[in-house]
């Protein structure tokens, strides 16, 4: 079974997300153009423990091993939305279903029922055809396309928002 839990301040987490974020699969994925700097990555984490905003969890695999990261990013407490992330870092824990299993317990669970969250969103390319699927069969529906809106390998492409709602 797979796990999820607040990511933990170690080197190992440090050094793992600072490959796997500056990959250029994961970047694309997570519409992020620029890489990041060790410095930058650093005081990333520095900040993490007193973000109330932006909340960041790793994703452990059925032997405990660390494959990736879920999170929750600009929520709106009082409205109680989100947006999710995830990125599974490394090519060959792709396509196993940790992805459907992460989200899954994530926004079942934390989200909805720990957080209290109301509506869920994510924000992703219309290329990203693996994401979109994903996301579907996790009960996400497509709530509006946003023309051009990123820029990425030399051409605007449209970013498409879709969310799921608590109890629908
Ligand atoms: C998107 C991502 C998190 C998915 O995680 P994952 O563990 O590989 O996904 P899963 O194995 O749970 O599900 C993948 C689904 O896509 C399907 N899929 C795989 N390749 C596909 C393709 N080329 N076309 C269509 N569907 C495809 C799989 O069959 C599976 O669907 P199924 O459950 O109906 O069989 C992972 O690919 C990733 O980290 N990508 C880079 C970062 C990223 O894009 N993050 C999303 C930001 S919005």
């Amino acid at each position: 079974m797979i796990s999820i839990s607040p990511l933990l301040d170690t080197i190992e987490n440090r050094e793992a997300t600072f490959k796997w974020i500056n990959s250029e699969d994961v970047r694309r994925g997570i519409l992020r153009n620029e890489k990041t700097t060790w410095p930058e990555h650093e005081n990333w984490f520095r900040r993490l423990r007193d973000d109330r905003k932006n909340i960041h969890f790793q994703i452990l695999d059925d032997d405990c091993a660390f494959i990736g990261c879920i999170s929750l990013k600009n929520i709106d407490w009082e409205n109680g939305s989100g947006e999710l992330m995830i990125y599974i870092g490394d090519a060959e824990n792709r396509g196993k279903h940790f992805g459907y299993r992460a989200i899954k317990l994530f926004i079942e669970h934390t989200c909805f029922l720990y957080f209290n969250m109301r509506k869920i969103y994510v924000t992703v390319s219309a290329e990203n055809i693996i994401a979109r699927h994903l996301y579907k069969r996790c009960g996400f529906i497509e709530e509006g396309v946003f023309k051009d809106a990123f820029f990425q390998d030399g051409k605007y492409i449209d970013v498409i928002k879709m969310v799921r709602i608590s109890d629908e």
